[in-house]
């Protein structure tokens, strides 16, 4: 049975969706067309296609009281809508469907677990872990939710900070973890198993910031990859350290080892995205043996700016993206799969740059883009610029300083106003002058990966769909080597 409120924002999406032009939503990066989205939540492969659901308020492009959104791929690359698969009708989560996971069932249907939020009359809160059980369309709320509650805290944990469970099988068991704030007022996150994914048990506290990176974890995800434990977390008021960690919201990536006892022992510990807008990711794994990212592509601190008063809508997925564990860090290609929509290949090799340069043929704002860049002699040349989306007034510039090794990124004219966080700065590998920078540009973000995904780096900007320019700058002489497709989606 189809609830008020579900069928009131399907209807609502039915009446507003097709009317809105594509010519002002991204090409291929989701959004919720209407309204607002955060977090993907879901991410799973149900009867051979990829599904993917959102925070999402489907009647204003701010935050407000949370559905879950719904989409479907094969591909990772072309999305197709579907309806609205949650909403905040019962008791247990009247104040928000929170973030959570998803998983196929040997039955054939497809679980959702979320959390459910419920603010009581003397102003508690409980956040509390529910299911939700469908067929890839139509999901029917689990009638005994919800099935995680406060009694399996541990100690001290709050009932008010405790969400985003992602669930996954392992030898014939289920397991989740989710975030929690704990006494000491920083986030954990907590690992449960289950045979039935209906009666859970508490194994252990896989990880805890005790105060190291920033207060309450959000979503957090853990697998196996390469050989290692990968635990991604999106802690909340992580206090900025030097070029590592933004302030505010942001990510973490804890690489190590899972012990039996389910604590991770960790070996390195970094951000997954060097960006300004990259948080709360979530990951699947494939039937070919790969393991697939996808983050909410927004920076919370700048949620109430809105660049483009005009959009129908507010909030956008990253392009999804391959990872690999190397030497203790994450590696991140977009999926190979955009390869199939590149078009018009424009290339060059070995230009010399002094100065300000353009290229003929290379411009525009659906592009898969390479810049390979080295010293032209012995010199190390002082600075190398890549600007993109240029044109009137506008322009986003990659600078990298092989001296200090850094990338620092500008998208102060990029259609955000003054006041936001513009500049990201970031340590690259010290490859004597040497870089390579994949850009993937659509209309509305630029998303970098540096060194065959090293390190990536995601972007929202916003400048008018003609500052199409590119231009290449160099402080010393360099030599490039660049290769450019169009994305036709
Ligand atoms: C992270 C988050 C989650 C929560 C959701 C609410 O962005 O705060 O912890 O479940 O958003 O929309």
């Amino acid at each position: 049975m189809q609830s008020v409120l579900l069928s009131k924002a399907r209807e609502y999406e039915n009446e507003h969706i097709p009317k809105i032009s594509p010519a002002l939503l991204p090409r291929f990066h989701v959004t919720g067309e209407v309204g607002w989205i955060n977090d993907p939540n879901g991410f799973s492969l149900y009867r051979g296609e990829y599904h993917l659901f959102f925070q999402y308020n489907p009647y204003s492009t701010h935050w407000d009281t949370m559905h879950w959104g719904h989409v479907k791929t094969r591909d990772f690359i072309r999305w197709e809508r579907l309806p609205c698969a949650l909403a905040p009708d019962e008791s247990y989560d009247k104040d928000g469907c929170f973030s959570g996971s998803a998983i196929e069932l040997r039955d054939g249907r497809h679980l959702l677990i979320y959390t459910g939020v419920r603010k009581t009359d003397d102003g508690d809160e409980y956040q509390t872990q529910c299911l939700a059980f469908g067929d890839g369309i139509n999901y029917e709320k689990y009638e005994n939710n919800p099935v995680i509650s406060d009694e399996l805290l541990p100690e001290g944990g709050s009932h008010v900070h405790f969400r985003d469970p992602k669930i996954w099988e392992s030898d014939g068991k289920f397991c989740v973890v989710t975030g929690n704030l704990t006494c000491d007022g920083s986030g954990a996150v907590l690992l449960f198993e289950s045979d039935d994914a209906v009666h859970w048990s508490r194994v252990s506290t896989v990880a805890a910031s005790e105060n190291r990176f920033g207060r309450m974890w959000e979503c957090p995800d853990l697998f196996k990859l390469d050989g290692k434990d990968v635990l991604l977390v999106s802690p909340q008021e992580m206090r900025g350290d030097g070029m590592e960690f933004i302030f505010g919201n942001t990510t973490l990536c804890l690489i190590g080892e899972l012990g039996d006892d389910g604590v991770l022992t960790r070996e390195t510990e970094h951000t997954i995205d060097y960006g300004l807008d990259f948080y709360a990711p979530q990951t699947v794994p494939t039937p070919d043996g790969r393991r697939v990212i996808i983050a909410w592509m927004q920076y919370w601190n700048s949620v109430e700016i809105r660049p483009v008063e005009t959009l129908p809508f507010f909030g956008q997925m990253t392009l999804p993206r391959e990872l690999n564990v190397r030497d203790g860090r994450l590696i991140q290609k977009p999926v190979r799969e955009l390869e199939n929509y590149r078009k018009n290949r424009v290339s060059y090799t070995d230009i010399s740059v002094d100065g300000k340069t353009t290229l003929p043929g290379i411009r525009g704002r659906s592009l898969d883009l390479t810049v390979a860049v080295r010293p032209d002699g012995t010199d190390l040349y002082k600075s190398f610029i890549v600007n993109v989306a240029e044109g009137e007034g506008y322009v986003t510039s990659i600078r990298y300083r092989p001296d200090k090794g850094t990338v620092l990124v500008n998208r102060s004219r990029s259609g955000w106003p003054e006041n936001v966080m513009n500049h990201r700065e970031f340590a690259v590998r010290d490859r004597q002058g040497e870089i390579t920078i994949r850009f993937i540009l659509d209309r509305y973000s630029m998303e970098l990966f540096v060194n065959g995904g090293e390190q990536a780096a995601s972007f929202a900007i916003f400048p008018p769909e003609e500052a199409d320019g590119i231009s290449f700058e160099s402080k010393g002489k360099a030599l490039i080597n660049i290769e450019q497709y169009t994305l036709d989606i």
